[in-house]
């Protein structure tokens, strides 16, 4: 089974995909973790990105998509759960192609709705944690950067929401409840 998890920043992907890992011996595709590692090893591709994800920017479609193509390469385990990817309707488009040449499917799209305000209270503490405990905050964990991952999440992500509806993969879970009641809903849509 291959799943999207789709929402804005903040909206739990990266928790509850790690969770489907722990539970269903799924597969986490995180582009922003692939991103992050990359900066972190100061590749020449980590180097090129490291400036406009911090400024809270989408980086190209070309690398994300690059990144996603030789993970599908490997090992299909339980699935594959893509976070934080696609983006936009052109890495949707890509993600299509890419599954037909694996000879998979996307099974379902679990969009995560949830609203701006809880979304900034999460981000900017989680922000505040890591200080708290002497790490280093994520570099777009701020209030400024947080604004335009937002914009970017409403001009180029949001209309994939209109896409997979089309293609009649969307599926809604409601994000604001606790951590087990959203993947509870979750799990629900996955068993249906
Ligand atoms: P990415 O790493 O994907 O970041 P994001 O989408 O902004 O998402 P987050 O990781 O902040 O949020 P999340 O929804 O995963 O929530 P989480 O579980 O962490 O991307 C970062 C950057 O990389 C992008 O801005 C872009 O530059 C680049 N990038 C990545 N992919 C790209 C792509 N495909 N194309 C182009 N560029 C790309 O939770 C957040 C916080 O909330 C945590 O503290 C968590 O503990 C808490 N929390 C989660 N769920 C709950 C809950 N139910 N109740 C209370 N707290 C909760």
């Amino acid at each position: 089974m291959n799943i999207i998890l789709l929402g804005p920043p903040g909206a739990g992907k990266g928790t509850q995909a790690q969770k489907l890992v722990d539970e269903r011996g799924m597969i986490q595709l995180s582009t922003g973790d692939m991103l992050r590692a990359a900066k972190t090893s100061g590749t020449e591709m980590g180097k090129k990105v490291a400036a406009v994800m911090d400024a809270g920017e989408l980086v190209t479609d070309e690398i994300v998509i690059g990144l996603i193509e030789e993970k599908l390469q490997g090992d299909h385990g339980g699935g594959f759960i893509f976070d934080g990817f696609p983006r936009t309707l052109a890495q949707a488009d890509a993600l299509g192609a890419l599954l037909k040449a694996y000879n998979t499917t996307l099974d379902a799209v679990i969009a995560m709705e949830v609203n701006d305000e809880v979304l900034v209270q999460r981000i900017l503490g989680r922000a505040e944690e890591a200080r708290a405990a002497g790490k280093e905050a994520r570099a777009d964990d701020n209030e400024e950067s947080l604004k335009v991952r937002l914009m970017e999440y409403y001009k180029k992500t949001s209309p994939l929401i209109g896409y997979y509806h089309a293609k009649g993969q969307l599926e809604w879970v409601p994000g604001l409840g606790a951590i087990d009641e959203v993947s509870a809903a979750i799990a629900g849509v996955l068993d249906a």
